[in-house]
């Protein structure tokens, strides 16, 4: 089958040439012995003109469906000027068929394949047909962007001296982290692979074999509860290095960003890009995945608040937390329903209330007023530069908490913004940043533990060690994350490369067992004992890196075969039933 070359590419300038192409048959439409196709492939569509008085044989062409494949030749000639189409690239030109043949006729199709259509089919439809869905020049064309992040990525780090190593998917369990999918191990009966969640313990034992740049496109496996940005399966452009420091990879990363950006979206990408600390972007956003795009910043109130007579807040003041306040610019007249959905979000953060004030009809209205005294209404209205039409919203407890609340309400009150007409995010504004000088560790109320921020191989900070024991909450960790337009796109650290230290934090910090220490990561702490060189890395979310560069929120859209929120494959119909005989060689029986 040799094509002259593919549907989009012919021009006005090919007219004369003789043509053979290959295609989908995308659109029909008859003017009785005379017909025209759209023929379609990934390049895009031209326009055939059928003439049945002429080529009697083509008549079997009018009776087949969209989407059937045919292959055809004749002479591109032009089309006459009142019918050129300006808005397709081939609008000049038509190809007049000589021959054809069927290669495959099309049953009739689930739904329709163009955009609108598509579109408003649900999604189960679509993931069912995926084949079909992805059939659509806007899918491709997400595909073939994806594509080019991955090669520019991988360009890069070859010419930066890193070598492409596959690591092991099949791993083992390990309990720090999300959960795992198990695999039962034939061979080894009643005892279990774990899928990688990320390579991350194989990459640091390369560092200590010597490799000293190594990357890789790692598919990772999480067992976790999918949302828009979250798959049970995706991708990481990941890497590690050794004799490095944190400046090290955050210029190797923003390197290799401005690549992207200037490859993908031919645009110059500003650097070097701003980091904030944790505590700074949790202090003014109330996240460490902070939205920069709108300017809403948390400002804290404490002061006007500490004494007064309203407990609510003044008393977790007094027991050393915070008060918080977010100017939602414009939104006085909220709804009943929309104050819920703030108020919704704030309580599925953990808050116990949501205090208000509505600046309204020139009045103060609010559930808490009557403790506002005019002192207060003051202080307030300079500390949030607040003015008729505003909506003050207030978070009180401890400072973390309290400043997590206020950032989930401070997304919200964009929303509604930009519900409302207040606030216009153009589709190509990327705030691109790192966030710094995270706590190495969280206390975990549930499991009364510390556990580790980032991960148990992170190192802390130099200067913070000495707290390690005494206050290790107060330890630092030399992890960065970089974050855009409110995701987290990427994470990484400076390694632990002690065989103590490790030791030391897995058994005193994070309280696991020696034993368990031994057993789950006895290899690692003896790997560090023969030579381990300094190293750190980081991981890129390839999905949600495609999926922002593309213009959508759902990394699905930027997956060729994604799963749904139930974690299935319609296409496929995965996950399945076992057989007996497959669960008996497995040792495993369900109940
Ligand atoms: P981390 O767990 O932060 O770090 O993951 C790195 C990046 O991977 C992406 N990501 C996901 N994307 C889609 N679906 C998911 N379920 C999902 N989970 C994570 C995010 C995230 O920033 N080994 C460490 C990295 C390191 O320290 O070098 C790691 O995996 O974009
Ligand atoms: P109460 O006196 O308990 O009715 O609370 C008065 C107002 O404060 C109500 O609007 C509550 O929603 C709100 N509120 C209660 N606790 C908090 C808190 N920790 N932070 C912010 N607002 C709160």
């Amino acid at each position: 089958m040799e094509r002259t070359c593919c549907c989009g590419e012919l021009r006005a300038s090919d007219a004369g040439k003789s043509v053979r192409l290959v295609g989908w048959i995308r659109a029909r439409r008859d003017h009785g012995g005379l017909f025209f196709l759209d023929l379609g492939d990934r390049t895009g569509i031209v326009q055939l003109l059928i003439d049945v008085q002429r080529r009697p044989k083509l008549e079997s062409l009018s009776v087949l469906r969209c989407e059937s494949v045919i292959e055809v030749e004749g002479v591109l000639r032009l089309r006459p000027e009142e019918t050129a189409n300006a808005k397709l690239a081939t609008g000049e030109v038509e190809v007049a068929v000589d021959w054809a043949i069927v290669h495959s006729s099309a049953d009739p199709l689930p739904f329709a394949l163009d955009d609108g259509t598509a579109e408003k089919v649900n999604e189960e439809m679509r993931f069912t047909y995926r084949y079909l869905d992805l059939r659509r020049p806007k899918c491709y064309g997400r595909l073939l962007r994806r594509h080019k992040i991955a090669a520019a990525a991988r360009n890069y780090l070859n010419e930066n001296d890193f070598l492409e190593i596959e690591l092991p998917t099949l791993f083992k369990t390990t309990p720090e982290g999300a959960r795992e999918f198990l695999v039962p191990s034939r061979t080894n009966r009643g005892q279990f692979y774990a899928l990688a969640q990320s390579p991350q313990q194989y990459k640091q034992m390369l560092m200590v074999a010597g490799v000293e740049r190594y990357y890789s496109l790692a598919r990772c496996f999480r067992d976790e509860d999918l949302r828009a940005d979250r798959q049970p399966e995706f991708t990481q452009i990941d890497l590690e290095m050794s004799f490095i420091d944190r400046e090290d990879i955050h210029a190797l990363i923003e390197g290799l960003m401005a690549r992207i950006w200037k490859k993908v979206l031919d645009r110059e990408l500003p650097l070097p890009l701003p980091r904030m600390s944790f505590q700074d972007t949790m202090d003014r956003y109330g996240s460490d995945k902070p939205d920069r795009r709108f300017p809403m910043e948390l400002v804290d109130v404490s002061s006007v608040f500490s004494g007064s007579s309203f407990a609510v807040f003044a008393e977790p003041i007094a027991a050393g937390g915070v008060v918080k306040a977010l100017n939602g610019n414009g939104l006085a007249h909220l709804s009943q329903g929309e104050m819920r959905v703030l108020e919704d979000g704030a309580s599925a953060m953990g808050a116990k209330g949501l205090a208000y004030i509505k600046l309204e009809d020139g009045q103060w209205k609010s559930p808490i007023g009557k403790f506002l005294t005019e002192e207060m209404r003051t202080a307030l209205r300079e500390a949030l530069s607040a003015k008729e039409g505003d909506l003050i919203l207030f978070s009180a407890g401890p400072w973390e908490k309290a400043c997590a609340i206020l950032g989930r309400v401070r997304l919200d009150c964009a929303a509604l913004q930009k519900e409302k007409g207040l606030l216009s995010l153009s589709d190509d504004l990327f705030d691109l940043l790192w966030v710094v000088d995270f706590p190495l560790l969280t206390y975990d109320e549930g499991q009364s533990r510390y556990v580790a921020t980032h991960h148990p191989f992170t190192a802390p900070i130099e200067e913070d060690r000495p707290l390690l024991h005494s206050a290790p909450e107060r330890v630092r960790g030399q992890h960065y994350d970089l974050v855009m337009n409110g995701v987290e796109l990427g994470g990484g650290s400076i390694r632990i490369h002690s065989s103590e230290l490790q030791k030391d934090i897995f058994e005193n910090l994070l309280k696991i067992p020696a034993e368990a220490v031994e057993r789950l990561f006895g290899y690692m702490v003896r790997a560090f004992r023969y030579g381990a060189p300094p190293h750190g890395g980081i991981a890129l979310g390839l999905d949600r890196l495609a999926a922002m560069l593309c213009g959508t929120n759902s990394i699905r859209d930027v997956i060729a075969f994604p799963k749904t929120q139930k974690g299935m494959d319609l296409m496929v119909q995965s996950p399945s039933s076992a057989t007996e005989k497959q669960l008996r060689e497995l040792a495993i029986a369900l109940h």
